[in-house]
């Protein structure tokens, strides 16, 4: 069937969006504004509150909310909210946090809060004309006109860190940036960084048409790119890690505690050293990492990102965790990349993410970035350890009955038979399919 565009959708009611695209893409059937409608929220004022946060809305998108306690970090013990879809990433998550709960539980260290942005632009110049332009007039100006835009975030004891240039017509002909870092405390800092950037354009274009030492036609050659905040966030970093005697790293599928751990630390290095490997290791890692990122109302597109082009810093993609044994003690960290808020955006507004961040104390920002580094680590540890010793699908299989059942429309009674039923054999989909039908043919 072709389709025509159509004109000002924007503009029109969300009825009449709805209207519009049941008639042109759903051959006319009314059963589906039922599926739209089943979504809205009663309460008017908490609908309109979810329109806004984007466009074009015609209803909401329910994702799980769930609780992963029991996780002592940094002698805190906490209850993390994670809005996840994927059945057993909760489940993994507590049951790492309650393994690690008496050994010490997880420590974390902030190795540097520093985000980066930069103002992209083509001037045909010599390099140190340009350079001594920028240090001994440019540099300070930059300064100066955002001092508005800095005022409020340098009172709460952030702002612009340092501000340089860097020389790039190696790569591309007359090409040049502007490279801030910022200091944005307990926000993500995107629209602060931003609009300094912008500002840091219309400084850069004044200043070069005011400056004598520049000819017209180097005047004339100047074009701003772009000004833009970058994801790639190498310096705002935090450590998460796990340490115990070898004696204490009991696992219960019956191998010994050194077998474990040598398994373990074996399946790191294949993350390491293989990339295949290295991006499901991560996948995992994020599994943690963005159902945190989520419910604490951050954006965890700049995560993903952000964590993917750390771990391919040094040209090859590699694992975010890392592992040891050195005389009898098990080591396991992650270095984490993330720049996250816990002011600002979505977090004054989407009560959910209020109600997670009352949850977790209140945390600073940095408090938040060892929170997510400690759920990533988890994830992982949990990951690694079923993988090296029942394998993923036991577990993960079971979590997943519950997708099968409801797929097959179970009732609640014969949820309860397969519960039962697989408390001591591994879920198969052919297996749920098979008992499904003989208990419906027995009754
Ligand atoms: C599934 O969402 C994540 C895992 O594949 C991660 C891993 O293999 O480490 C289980």
């Amino acid at each position: 069937m072709n389709h025509s565009p159509v004109e000002g959708f924007s503009k029109l009611s969300k009825q009449r969006k709805i209207d519009w695209l049941i008639k042109e893409y759903l051959n006319d059937d009314r059963s589906y504004e039922q599926i739209l409608q089943q979504y809205w929220n009663g309460d008017a004022t908490l609908q309109k509150l979810h329109e806004e946060f984007s466009e074009n809305t015609i209803s909401n998108f329910y994702m799980p909310y769930g609780i992963a306690p029991n996780f002592l970090i940094d002698g805190k013990l906490l209850a993390l909210p994670m809005a996840v879809e994927e059945s057993s990433v909760v489940a993994a998550a507590s049951k790492a946090a309650k393994f690690w709960i008496d050994k010490g539980g997880f420590k974390t260290t902030i190795i540097n809060t520093k985000k980066l942005g930069h103002t992209h632009f083509i001037l045909n110049v010599e390099p140190h004309k340009l350079q001594h332009f920028f240090n001994f007039k440019l540099k300070k100006k930059l300064f100066e006109a955002t001092e508005e835009i800095t005022k409020n975030m340098r009172n709460r004891g952030g702002g612009i860190l340092n501000i340089r240039l860097i020389d790039k017509t190696a790569d591309l002909e007359n090409y040049f940036q502007l490279k801030a870092s910022f200091d944005t405390v307990d926000s993500m800092g995107a629209n602060f960084i931003n609009s300094c950037l912008e500002q840091f354009g219309k400084t850069l274009k004044e200043e070069v048409a005011n400056e004598e030492v520049f000819t017209q036609e180097e005047k004339d050659s100047l074009q701003i790119v772009m000004n833009i905040l970058s994801n790639f966030t190498p310096d705002c970093i935090v450590r998460a890690e796990v340490s115990c005697k070898i004696e204490d790293l009991k696992d219960d599928s019956g191998i010994s505690n050194e077998e474990f751990a040598t398994k373990f630390k074996r399946a790191v290095t294949i993350a390491e050293i293989e990339p295949f490997r290295a991006t499901t290791h991560n996948k995992g890692i994020m599994n943690g990492v963005d159902a945190v990122v989520i419910a604490t109302g951050n954006d965890f597109r700049a995560t993903e990102a952000c964590a993917h082009a750390y771990a391919a810093k040094d040209g090859k993609y590699t694992s975010l965790t890392h592992c040891t044994i050195d005389d009898g003690i098990f080591r396991f960290w992650i270095d984490l990349p993330i720049s996250v808020g816990v002011v600002g955006g979505l977090t004054n507004l989407h009560p959910l993410v209020k109600f997670s961040l009352a949850l977790l104390g209140k945390p600073s920002a940095q408090e938040l970035m060892s929170i997510l580094a400690v759920s990533g680590l988890a994830q992982n540890f949990a990951a690694l350890r079923s993988l090296v010793t029942t394998g993923i699908q036991k577990g993960h299989m079971k979590m997943h009955l519950f997708n099968i059942l409801n797929q097959l429309g179970a009732t609640e009674e014969e949820k309860n038979h397969f519960v039962t039923y697989f408390k001591d054999k591994t879920v198969t989909h052919h297996e749920v399919i098979t008992e499904f039908n003989n208990l419906r043919n027995k009754n």
